[in-house]
């Protein structure tokens, strides 16, 4: 009873935050000098249009979009719904220096790419839509915006940066326990996220994106994305969830983001054709094939100690 009510005090104090944050945010859109409204920006590529295509993805480029050319999105979600405030949050999931970390090797697409391509990594996978042209306006403005919080970042004095980093997530030695993940859900995340992970959407009108996003179900990132991961998920539910309130144990953290895994999403096709070198696969990827004999449970579950020692002794022998 007790943690029932200390639960819904936090939950209106999230909301009045939430209502309220929302609402300098429109409020700075409505005074925004371009003026231009929302949904047919024709204007140049821009920082600023980077960042509302991060931060509205679900209006500027979601699956309601009026011009079917704009319709990247699967699902009306929004980059900033895993990218907190605008990926400007250091630590977790933050895009402060993403910049810096390309170009790369990427052992999922087993080649080299650049931030473009790691956009459209998160557009096809995360977003659970269609790759944004390399070219376009909107893939350059969302490069210029990321570069720029790069440029900010490197000027941003040291105990700034430092105060801003969560805690970090120790991963648990054992399997995740869906059923106890169950009832982490049920107390802490319910109440936003919806009886079937599906969320609460801001506006009948499904452009408008959501409050509370989805976790499962058609309207959520698909089976191919990081957060499918369960250390990838624990790592950003430990940090950031619940939102405002982030005191879960790594123990709840893992748990629960076992049960928001273990429901339906969308299917995204070719899976198997990622990681070309199953030996670079994460060892938490939940979709076979694998390079070991570990079963599909285990890599969905844990415990990972044991397949990454046999992945260094693979190494030592050879
Ligand atoms: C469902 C959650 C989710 C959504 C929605 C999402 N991403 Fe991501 N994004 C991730 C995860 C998980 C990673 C990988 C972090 C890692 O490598 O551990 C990532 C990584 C990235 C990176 C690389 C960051 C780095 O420092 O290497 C960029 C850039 C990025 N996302 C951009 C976007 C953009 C742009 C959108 C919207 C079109 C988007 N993401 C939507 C979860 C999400
Ligand atoms: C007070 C409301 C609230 C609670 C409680 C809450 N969340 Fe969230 N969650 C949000 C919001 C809002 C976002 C999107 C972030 C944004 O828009 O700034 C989010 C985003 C997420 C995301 C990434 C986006 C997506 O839809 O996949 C995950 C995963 C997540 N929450 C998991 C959880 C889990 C697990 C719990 C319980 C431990 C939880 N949340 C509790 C409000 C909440």
């Amino acid at each position: 009873m007790r943690s029932e009510q200390r639960g819904s005090g936090l939950f209106i104090a999230a909301v009045l935050g939430l209502v309220l944050g929302v609402g300098v945010l429109v409020g700075a859109f409505l005074i925004s000098p371009a003026g231009e409204s929302v949904d047919n920006f024709t204007g140049e590529a821009s920082v600023e249009y980077g960042r509302r295509l991060i931060r509205e993805t679900a209006a500027l480029l979601g699956p309601g979009h009026e011009d079917p050319a704009k319709r990247y999105s699967g699902t009306n979600m929004d980059c900033a719904s895993c990218h907190l405030e605008t990926g400007t949050k250091a630590g977790t999931l933050s895009l402060l220096q993403a910049t810096s970390r390309y170009p790369r090797f990427s052992g999922r697409d087993g080649k080299e790419g650049d931030l473009r391509d790691r956009i459209n990594g998160c557009m096809t996978r995360s977003m659970n839509g269609r790759e944004i042209s390399r070219d376009s306006i909107e893939m350059i403005s969302m490069e210029m915006y990321i570069n720029n919080l790069n440029d900010q970042y490197a000027v941003m004095g040291e105990t700034r940066r430092q105060l801003d980093e969560p805690d970090s997530f120790v991963e648990p030695n054992r399997a995740a326990d869906v059923e106890a993940g169950r009832v982490v859900y049920e107390q802490r995340c319910e109440v936003c996220h919806g009886d079937n992970g599906e969320g609460l959407a801001a506006a009948t009108d499904m452009s408008e994106g959501y409050l509370f996003p989805p976790l499962w179900g058609p309207d959520s990132f698909n089976n191919g994305a990081g957060m499918t991961r369960v250390l990838t998920a624990g790592r950003f539910i430990k940090a950031r969830m619940p939102l405002g309130q982030p005191d879960l144990s790594d123990d709840e953290a893992y748990d629960v983001a076992a049960f928001v895994n273990s429901h339906e999403r969308p299917q995204r096709a070719n899976l198997e054709l990622d990681f070309p070198d199953l030996t670079l696969k994460r060892v938490d990827s939940p979709y076979p094939p694998y390079a070991d004999n570990f079963p599909i449970e285990q890599h969905r579950l844990g415990p990972f100690e044991p397949i990454r020692e046999y992945y260094r002794n693979l190494e030592q022998n050879q």
